[in-house]
């Protein structure tokens, strides 16, 4: 008898973190492009520029999802950052992140390959990860394959440092993950890390990781939150 063997697929990629209250806020977006949350209405300039039905968009924004986008002097989405909180499945390793009530994560994101390298997914994740902070968030995550240097430079610039590096054996919609610590990362991300891909049904954190909870900080309350979407802030001006 033969069985079919499936082929193995292992990814290896590395979660990344800012704590939100060491942010430096303040790099704007090249001359001529917008930075905006999306809103429901411009569901389908996002979709166009992800190239997926604009139902998927629609979809994710109402289950509670956020994205922010940079929009091109020619008023095109040139590109965009997905942010959720609660909880979000991370289909590259095949699980579903359990943050913490003062986390966010960020994901799907992408740069039109002819908007490139100006900066624009960095001012995407500070603007996204500034705006989380004043909505009372300590820590921003995000997953990035070991192979992805463009990315990880970004998130370097925007002061996101690697904290558990992770090798993911996928089995269908599941995985088996070994993680190891990234050297000199702060020991209570990686905890908060090593909690975020045991997922919201597994076992209950211990009292190590719920310590880690407890440590929240004040927010402050005079910095300016950013306008929600682009005609708020038309309207604002
Ligand atoms: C990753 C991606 C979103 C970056 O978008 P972007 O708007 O060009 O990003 P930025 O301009 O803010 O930063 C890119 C950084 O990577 C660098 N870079 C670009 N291509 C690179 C490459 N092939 N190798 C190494 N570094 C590279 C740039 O020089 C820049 O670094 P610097 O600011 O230190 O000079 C974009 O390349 C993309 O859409 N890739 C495909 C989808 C993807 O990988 N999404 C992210 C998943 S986590």
């Amino acid at each position: 008898v033969t069985v079919p063997l499936r082929r193995i697929e292992v990814v290896r990629a590395a979660l990344w973190a800012s704590r939100l209250d060491r942010l430096r806020l303040g790099r704007g977006t090249c001359p001529g492009y917008e930075l905006a949350e999306v809103s429901p209405g411009e569901a389908g300039e996002l979709a166009r520029a992800m190239d997926v039905p604009a139902g998927v968009v629609l979809g994710r924004l109402a289950r509670g999802a956020r994205a922010w986008a940079v929009w091109s002097p020619e008023a095109a989405i040139a590109s965009w950052l997905w942010v959720s909180v609660g909880q979000e499945r991370a289909d590259p390793i095949r699980r579903t992140m359990a943050l913490a009530p003062d986390e966010a994560y960020g994901w799907n994101a992408g740069t039109v390959p002819a908007h490139r390298d100006r900066s624009l997914f960095t001012s995407l994740l500070l603007a996204a990860a500034g705006v989380m902070w004043c909505e009372g968030r300590s820590v921003m995550w995000n997953g990035i394959h070991d192979h992805n240097r463009a990315s990880q430079r970004a998130h370097a610039s925007a002061g996101f440092r690697p904290v558990l590096r992770m090798s993911a054996l996928l089995l269908g919609d599941r995985s088996l993950i070994r993680t190891r610590r990234v050297d000199y990362a702060d020991p209570e991300l990686v905890e908060r890390a090593q909690r975020l891909l045991t997922g919201p049904t597994s076992s209950r954190p211990g009292p190590e990781a719920l310590a880690g909870l407890a440590t929240a900080t004040d927010h402050p309350s005079d910095q300016p939150a950013l306008p929600a979407n682009r005609s708020q802030r038309r309207n604002a001006e």
